[in-house]
């Protein structure tokens, strides 16, 4: 059994301020939920905070939108694997689309940083997915395929289990506009037999892999009771504490 796994992805929202009133509401509103794994990825200048106020909570834990593949030097504007340890926080979402579009991010520099943040002891929360011009082309598998092979190369089998996949279709991020159940299952099964393929059956099954892309609480969980699907990327609806647990809320059918 994959124990489902919830990520706040806040992308470039939430002062240090905003962030202190956020988990006052949201921690009340899942004190009585077990059994899946939340995740906050709040900015980097709300980290420190959001470290101090989780202290090293068992139900919450603290994720990074990004780092470099480096431990420290001359790199202006760059935050390392070990500087986020040292906040304990413990997953790192890597290639989000929004970093592959906007900042360029290939897949052998998300590489190179999946091999940092697995020798760091990072949980990566890898993103892939097709544009909509590529799956109007009907290429979202060769897509999904090329992006984990080069994403994943190197990594070997028994790390390949601690990682987290986020299918992300683009054309459904901040769209409003989300991939039918049936879609994202087609994608995530995909996703399972390419990571059979990169390393073997029984790995590949523990693997958990969220979907990603206009998540909301009207529509989690029917995504959720699809077979490969075993979490959520929310990026949007979790900038608001209670609509994020109810999100946080469907994964566990309450
Ligand atoms: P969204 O973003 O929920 O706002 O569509 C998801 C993501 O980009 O991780």
């Amino acid at each position: 059994m994959r124990k489902k796994i919830i990520a706040a992805n806040w992308k470039m929202n939430m002062t240090v301020a905003e962030t202190v009133s956020y988990l006052e509401s949201f921690r009340t509103n899942v004190e009585a939920v077990n059994g899946v794994e939340i995740v906050i990825a709040p900015p980097f200048t709300a980290i420190a905070k959001l470290s101090e106020l989780l202290g090293g909570s068992q139900k919450i834990s603290l994720g990074a939108q990004n780092m470099y593949f480096e431990m420290s030097g001359a790199f202006t504007g760059e935050i390392s694997p070990a500087m986020l340890r040292e906040l304990f926080v413990r997953f790192v979402i890597l290639g989000h689309s929004e970093r592959r579009q906007i900042f360029g991010e290939t897949d052998a520099l998300i590489n190179k940083k999946v091999h940092t943040a697995l020798a760091c002891g990072l949980k990566p929360i890898v993103c892939v997915g097709e544009t909509l011009e590529e799956r109007d082309a009907g290429r979202e598998t060769e897509i999904l395929t090329t992006q984990l092979r080069g994403s994943l190369a190197g990594v070997p089998a028994e790390k390949i289990s601690s990682i987290v996949i986020a299918y992300e279709p683009v054309w459904a991020i901040g769209t409003g506009r989300n991939a039918t159940p049936e879609q994202a299952q087609d994608a995530h099964a995909h996703v399972r037999k390419v990571l059979a393929e990169i390393s073997d059956a029984e790995t590949a099954n523990k693997v958990r892999i969220q979907y990603g892309g206009s998540v909301k609480p009207a529509n989690a969980a029917v995504l959720l009771s699809q077979p490969d699907i075993d979490g959520a990327l929310v990026g949007g609806a979790s900038l608001e504490a209670h609509g994020f647990s109810e999100i946080v809320k469907a994964a566990v059918g309450k």
